[in-house]
């Protein structure tokens, strides 16, 4: 049979999943997610979506690629034959990310050469959108922003020529040598912050535990979409990783390492963030709340202005926050890539090098668009619009098929348990056919309510103040647009004859690669 390719040791794999799992979500998304929704008192919601979701779908999707050995379309190829397009849809959205999510890696790039001689001057934010980015109006395109289009080259050349050397010489060399340093970088920056005067505040206004919003049903739902965010689940990815898997492989408990790395990673990033933040309330005489923020603007104007106040060695610090951002990107970003690349070799029979050549090539020219002017706006847009439906629908898809219609659970949790430590309990069946789905669709529900609303009735609701046309030229179509995509490839019939035929599981006897 195939000869699949295969991790060199289990420490690469779990390091590849963590590298995956860990990137800008954990830096900046949840610091400001976890503040906004409850500060202390959000780590309940937090751990209940980890233990009753995250960690659920993360064994389900390790034990999936185990079992099934292939890319996310040919392992659900394999579990249904209708069902092949629903990888399809996975790995699209995982493309849609990886056009813009290079853009952010390259800006960091940028700022920790910025960083020496803190060149932002004292407007952090007019430094940002005017001299950097040079931002027009929402929908024009404008010419090409150089300063981020030579980075952005760069960040393509490293991601591919990692793909191009392969699973053991590429994703897991990379994840071995940039995960390790990514852990130095940041614990210097936490500890750094940490001595900072005005830390304890920063720290208090984090943990302080505000009971009331826990009766918030929003409260939950930021939970659940920021576990799924964070951890990567329903992108395809992680199926990908594990179909690398020898046949010996403890899936069980690599999601838990994994699961367990990503938020320990997350707790110190809040920790960091806000030791900074109170520093800088401190060092200018605000209350931390008027410095609080999140996404692109914590990381490009406030550190920026962190930076500038900051006493002591200001351009290490800039230079190793912003690196930290680049680190935790590449690894990411690496592992979106690999989904089409993966699916492009099991469908099309291409070789890596085809693969890596047409499927990241073609990306690496899409993610173009995002270095011009209107680059903000279109990233934007696309940006909300995938990851909020993308992740939602798409997971709510993948549950319901697989508990429900496809009656996985029992054979998938027969194999988890013959090659693991951990046995699968009856948690783990009841977290994936009622609890997940349920809170799935309830967050569909929202959204729907929340963006078909805005965008059709033109009311304030709306996303982000954009024009409708504009919201529905780049949100509403290419979250629907990967539908479409996803239903086209499935019906190309290049899978190799055999190619569908599940492999021999691990719970019986052999497994030829
Ligand atoms: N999990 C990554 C993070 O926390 C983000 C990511 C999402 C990466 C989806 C790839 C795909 O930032």
């Amino acid at each position: 049979m195939e000869n699949r390719a295969q991790w060199g040791t289990r420490a690469g794999f779990v390091l590849a999943a963590i590298g995956s799992a860990v990137g800008l979500g954990n830096i900046w998304r949840f610091p400001g997610v976890a503040y906004e929704n409850g500060g202390g008192a959000f780590l309940i919601p937090y751990l209940f979506a980890l233990l009753t979701a995250g960690l659920p779908l993360l064994i389900l999707e390790f034990t999936l690629g185990h079992k099934y050995r292939g890319s996310a379309p040919l392992t659900y190829a394999r579990v249904s034959k209708g069902a092949e397009w629903m990888g399809w849809w996975q790995v699209i959205i995982a493309f849609v990310i990886s056009v813009y999510y290079p853009v952010i890696i390259a800006w960091a790039m940028s700022y920790s050469w910025f960083s020496f001689g803190k060149q932002w001057g004292d407007d952090t934010v007019g430094f940002l959108l005017t001299d950097y980015l040079q931002v027009t109006d929402a929908g024009a395109v404008g010419s090409l922003v150089m300063g981020v289009f030579i980075p952005l080259v760069i960040v393509w050349l490293i991601t591919l020529g990692v793909l191009f050397a392969g699973v053991k010489k590429g994703i897991e060399m990379a994840n071995r040598i940039m995960i390790p340093l990514l852990v130095f970088f940041f614990l210097c920056i936490v500890i750094s912050a940490l001595f900072m005067e005005g830390a304890a505040q920063g720290l208090n206004a984090f943990f302080t535990p505000n009971w009331e919003m826990l009766k918030e049903p929003g409260v939950w739902v930021a939970a659940y979409g920021q576990i799924f965010f964070s951890l990567s689940i329903c992108f395809a990815i992680m199926v990908t990783y594990s179909s690398y898997l020898p046949k010996k492989s403890d899936v069980t408990n690599n999601a838990f390492i994994t699961a367990f790395s990503n938020s320990s990673f997350e707790l110190l990033a809040g920790i960091g963030v806000f030791a900074a933040l109170g520093f800088m309330a401190q060092a200018t005489d605000q209350p931390v709340s008027e410095v609080v923020s999140s996404g692109v603007i914590l990381a490009f104007a406030v550190f920026p202005q962190i930076i500038n106040q900051f006493p002591f060695l200001p351009e290490v610090f800039g230079f190793l926050f912003f690196a930290s951002l680049v680190l935790a990107g590449m690894t990411s970003l690496i592992s979106i890539t690999e989904t089409y690349i993966a699916a492009l070799m099991d469908k099309f029979n291409a070789t890596r090098k085809q693969a890596v050549l047409y499927g990241g090539g073609f990306a690496a020219l899409i993610s173009f668009i995002f270095a011009t002017q209107g680059g903000l706006n279109f990233l934007d847009v696309v940006d909300y619009f995938i990851n909020q439906f993308g992740i939602v629908l798409a997971g709510l898809f993948e549950v319901a098929f697989l508990a429900w219609f496809a009656k996985q659970l029992k054979p998938l949790q027969s194999h988890a348990d013959a090659i693991s430590d951990i046995k699968l309990g009856k948690w783990w069946t009841i977290c994936l056919s009622v609890i997940t789905p349920i809170v799935l669709g309830y967050m569909m529900y929202g959204l729907l309510k929340q963006n078909l609303v805005g965008t059709f009735e033109n009311e304030t609701g709306q996303y982000g103040g954009y024009t409708s046309d504009f919201i529905f030229n780049y949100g509403w179509s290419v979250a629907i647009g990967a539908i479409g995509v996803a239903v086209i490839l499935a019906q190309f019939k290049s899978w190799g004859s055999g190619k569908l035929d599940v492999p021999v599981s691990a719970d019986n006897k052999e497994v030829s690669s």
